[in-house]
């Protein structure tokens, strides 16, 4: 399903409300909520709403367990432009979430290791049982996570090589392309698939190209978020520019 709001500020406000009813029944349940999330600009309001309620509404993220799409390659935590910064900054920082709770891919890796630890990564989720809810945005080549054009549709977690417009796109970000790494270690498409339910969010005209495509296009490696159109269990959730070019 497509859902369309006024603004990326309701919407939002929305996406963070059903994150906040999923950790809330699992709470109930005495269950551990395992999420999956995003970087970028797309989802800063969400945090943002879940960090108010955290502060503002005694939500607490101690049954959470969190699991990021995605990594640069190479890059140490440390930096600014790191997801590992992004999310610490944005959520992490504000909120009652155990440090171990957390896991996001280590750009800091010996190439020769990183197999071994992606398998490790779809272990660990697995072991909880799954993403019970996975965050996305979508880039301008309709990479999901940092899947590119390409990308199987079984694929799992893995080192991948970014498309020259994903990197063009972070350029500003790093002060220069050159500057932007050319790897990415990133979830695939077959393990964000296995989530039991998938939340796409995109927000303004530069995203309206791709959402067409995305939501209305033939399936195909070409544009690896028409994956989801297979899927029974992703609903897209956009601002009225973003569906601007949906019929
Ligand atoms: C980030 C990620 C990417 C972004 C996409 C859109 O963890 O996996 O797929 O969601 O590049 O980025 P923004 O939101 O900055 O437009």
């Amino acid at each position: 399903p497509v859902s369309v709001y006024q603004d990326q500020h309701i919407a939002s406000k929305k996406v963070a409300q059903r994150i906040a009813n999923l950790i809330k029944i699992k709470q109930e349940n005495g269950e551990t909520a395992v999420l999956g999330l995003a970087t970028g600009a797309t989802p800063v309001e969400v945090y943002a709403e879940l960090v108010r309620l955290h502060r503002e509404e005694g939500l607490s993220f101690k049954n959470v367990v969190t699991f990021n799409l995605d990594e640069y390659y190479p890059m140490a935590p440390t930096s600014k432009q790191s997801y590992v910064t992004f999310m610490y900054e944005n959520l992490f920082d504000h909120i009652d979430i155990k440090k171990e709770n957390i896991h996001i891919p280590d750009g800091t890796l010996d190439k020769e290791d990183i197999a071994e630890y992606c398998i490790g990564y779809e272990n660990r989720i697995g072991e909880l049982g799954g993403l019970d809810l996975q965050i996305l945005g979508i880039g301008r080549t309709g990479h999901i996570g940092f899947n590119e054009p390409g990308s199987a549709p079984n694929s799992g977690t893995r080192l991948v090589t970014l498309d020259d417009l994903t990197r063009r796109d972070a350029s500003r970000d790093f002060g220069g392309k050159e500057n932007v790494p050319t790897k990415a270690i990133t979830m695939g498409i077959g393990t964000i698939f296995k989530a039991k339910e998938i939340i796409l969010m995109a927000w303004n005209t530069k995203k309206a190209s791709i959402i067409k495509k995305a939501v209305e296009g033939e399936t195909s490696g070409e544009v690896p978020a028409t994956y989801l159109q297979l899927s029974e269990n992703t609903e897209f959730v956009l601002d009225k520019d973003a569906a601007s070019e949906l019929t």
